[in-house]
């Protein structure tokens, strides 16, 4: 079975975007020129699956930026035809977390890396989510795009490590305790 993780950035008040879905407020001074670590993460992931709004907001960014498979979980773009850059590195599918994770592993995905508020809820309701690492930006936004939801019980997490930034990112890894 493929194995789901979690690289996101949240403020203090646990938003992922404004409620508009911007975020320009994730790089605050300094931490542009900071390695956080997605990279060694990324590395490490065979592909990504994200949810149906951070493809859209993806695609607002120019070229297409992921050199590894991304499916996209979308009932609204099943069917639809994906921008020429995006051909062969880009499905949508209209599936479920499981089922997304039981197709990418018969093409022998080990890890996938999970993005998108509602998405990432919707794999840890299913209790499909191995560990996360979460960055907090120093802001507080009042309002925006959660990157919690409801859960049908609590989840226990174990903490790994927590490491801050010159910027006033701090940044913990998590497991989920199954
Ligand atoms: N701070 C960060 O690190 C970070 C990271 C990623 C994204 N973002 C931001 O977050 C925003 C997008 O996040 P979001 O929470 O609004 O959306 P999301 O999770 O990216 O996408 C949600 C959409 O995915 C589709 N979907 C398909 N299967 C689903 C399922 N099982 N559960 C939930 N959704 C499913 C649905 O679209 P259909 O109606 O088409 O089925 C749903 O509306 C963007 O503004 C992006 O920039 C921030």
């Amino acid at each position: 079975m493929t194995t789901a993780h979690v690289f996101i950035a949240a403020s203090l008040d646990g938003f992922i975007a404004r409620t508009d879905g911007s975020i320009d407020w994730l790089t605050p001074n300094g931490a542009d020129v900071e390695d956080h670590g997605f990279e060694s993460f990324f590395s490490q992931m065979d592909g990504i699956i994200m949810g149906r709004g951070t493809y859209e907001k993806v695609c607002t960014f120019g070229d297409w930026p992921f050199d590894k498979p991304v499916i996209v979980l979308s009932r609204n773009l099943a069917g639809s035809t994906l921008p020429s850059d995006q051909d062969k590195k880009v499905r949508i599918w209209d599936c479920s977390p499981a089922e997304a994770l039981e197709r990418v592993a018969k093409e022998g995905w080990m890890r996938a890396y999970v993005d998108g508020g509602k998405l990432i809820q919707s794999f840890m309701r299913e209790g499909l989510i191995a560990d996360i690492i979460l960055t907090r930006i120093p802001v507080i936004l009042g309002a925006g795009l959660p990157l919690f939801g409801p859960l049908p019980e609590a989840l226990s997490l174990k903490h790994i490590k927590t490491s801050s930034f010159p910027s006033g990112l701090v940044q913990s890894n998590y497991e989920i305790v199954p």
